[in-house]
């Protein structure tokens, strides 16, 4: 059996694999139009040790660290799709490599990535590092596999794809970036990361638990901050460590949602009839295969947090970040909407992203705002592709309202 890392990058090897990786990866693709996709060989108990003659060619590196070194240094670079770069020329489209501890094989070639995409769950399933698995935990939509795995799924995509949850994030979307811009001064600079990560957190963070803006909302930021540390971190628990400051960070989390969770489930105790989902917790409580636990439940409200604080924001600034350094791009869009873009950074198949429509969203609200009220100068800064995708100075902004009369 082969085990594949379920992803759609590019030229670059970001298995790491959360969406913002696969979001920055796919901006890459976007931009060179070419995919990869990173698949290892499980350890199947049941076929033969012998390696199988069909492996792709290429080299398996060192012993235990195989090619990791070479791919974490690329990775960090500016030139990133190195590794891949070379080894595809040497080798071809799909070609054999060893890195982060497991033997890998590496696909560049887009029927392979979409075959990939499109089977089934019983001959390529998900696989993650240790450090991120540890902190997503066991019942995490992205770790499970099979029937549980298609339901929570389809409960989620149909809840993130209603209108009423369209219409609450608009409106969400619209007062908090109001609210934000609303404070931005024309002296000192605007870090847009900053402020899309706080104004995407809190809209996904309503959307999943129904938590307002306030106190507790503030302290889920912090601690959500110690906990997403850690997804690429060394696998060891130890006090001291990342990792371990970020199961304590999950666990506190976890207890703010197990709490939303009872008082939900006492609201529900006594009626027959299932209450109107306001939220991602009603929808998993209204579920009646009794097969969604409160743990699981806290455990993925967590997890979906991430794209709020990562994916979302990542793909807000890089926009900006593109448009600044593209006026004629800047000029066709501003009074366009963001989504029509046709690339496609979520996935596919039966772990295609389910809160695309969200993302792309959230994405137009934001820069409609942004590039209709504001001219802008962005200060150097370059995208950092490693371990998540980022900017490394925040991206600064010297922004300047515009002459609202005058659009
Ligand atoms: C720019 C933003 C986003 C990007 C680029 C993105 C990308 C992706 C990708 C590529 C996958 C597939 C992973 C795989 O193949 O295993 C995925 C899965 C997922 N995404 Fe997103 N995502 C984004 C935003 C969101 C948002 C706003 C949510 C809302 C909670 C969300 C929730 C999920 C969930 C729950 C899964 C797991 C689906 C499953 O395994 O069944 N994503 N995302």
């Amino acid at each position: 059996m082969l085990m594949v890392l379920r992803t759609t990058t590019s030229t670059t090897l970001w298995w790491l694999l959360l969406p913002s990786l696969l979001l920055i990866s796919s901006l890459l693709l976007f931009k060179k139009g070419r995919r990869s996709i990173i698949s290892r060989s499980s350890p199947s108990s049941t076929s033969s040790p012998s390696p199988s003659p069909t492996l792709p060619l290429g080299s398996l590196g060192w012993p235990l660290v195989g090619e990791t070194i070479e791919f974490v240094s690329c990775a960090y670079s500016d030139r990133p799709e190195t590794f891949i770069n070379k080894r595809r020329a040497l080798y071809g489209k799909v070609f054999k490599s060893h890195i982060f501890g497991n033997p890998t094989i590496v696909s560049t070639d887009a029927e392979v990535i979409k075959f990939i995409l499109q089977s089934d769950a019983k001959s390529f399933v998900p696989s993650y590092p240790k450090s991120l698995t540890e902190l997503m935990g066991k019942s995490s939509i992205l770790l499970i596999n099979g029937g549980l795995q298609r339901r929570i799924h389809g409960l989620v995509g149909a809840f993130f794809k209603s209108p009423h949850l369209k219409a609450q994030i608009t409106r969400d979307m619209e007062k908090l970036v109001r609210e934000s811009m609303a404070k931005w001064r024309e002296d000192e600079a605007i870090f847009i990361q900053d402020e899309t990560k706080n104004i995407a957190f809190q809209v996904l963070v309503k959307a999943l638990i129904s938590l307002d803006p306030g106190e507790e909302m503030e302290l889920l930021k912090k601690q959500f901050q110690e906990f997403i540390l850690g997804l690429m971190s060394l696998p060891i628990k130890l006090p001291g460590t990342q990792l371990y400051r970020s199961l304590r960070a999950k666990k506190e989390m976890v207890k703010l949602v197990r709490k939303l969770i009872r008082s939900k489930r006492e609201e529900m105790n006594g009626t027959t009839t299932s209450i109107v989902s306001k939220d991602v917790i009603d929808v998993l409580l209204n579920d009646s295969s009794n097969q969604l636990t409160d743990e699981l439940i806290a455990d993925n409200m967590i997890d979906m947090m991430i794209p709020g604080e990562d994916s979302v924001p990542v793909l807000m600034t890089l926009a900006i970040n593109y448009l600044s350094d593209c006026p004629a791009a800047l000029k066709q869009l501003t009074d366009k909407d963001v989504s029509n873009n046709n690339f496609t950074p979520f996935g596919g198949g039966q772990r295609l992203c389910p809160g695309v429509d969200l993302a792309r969203l959230e994405a137009s609200i934001f820069l409609h705002h942004f590039v209709t009220q504001f001219r802008w100068v962005a200060e150097e800064d370059t995208i950092v592709n490693f371990p998540t995708v980022r900017m490394k100075r925040r991206m600064p902004v010297w922004v300047k309202r515009r002459d609202q009369q005058a659009l």
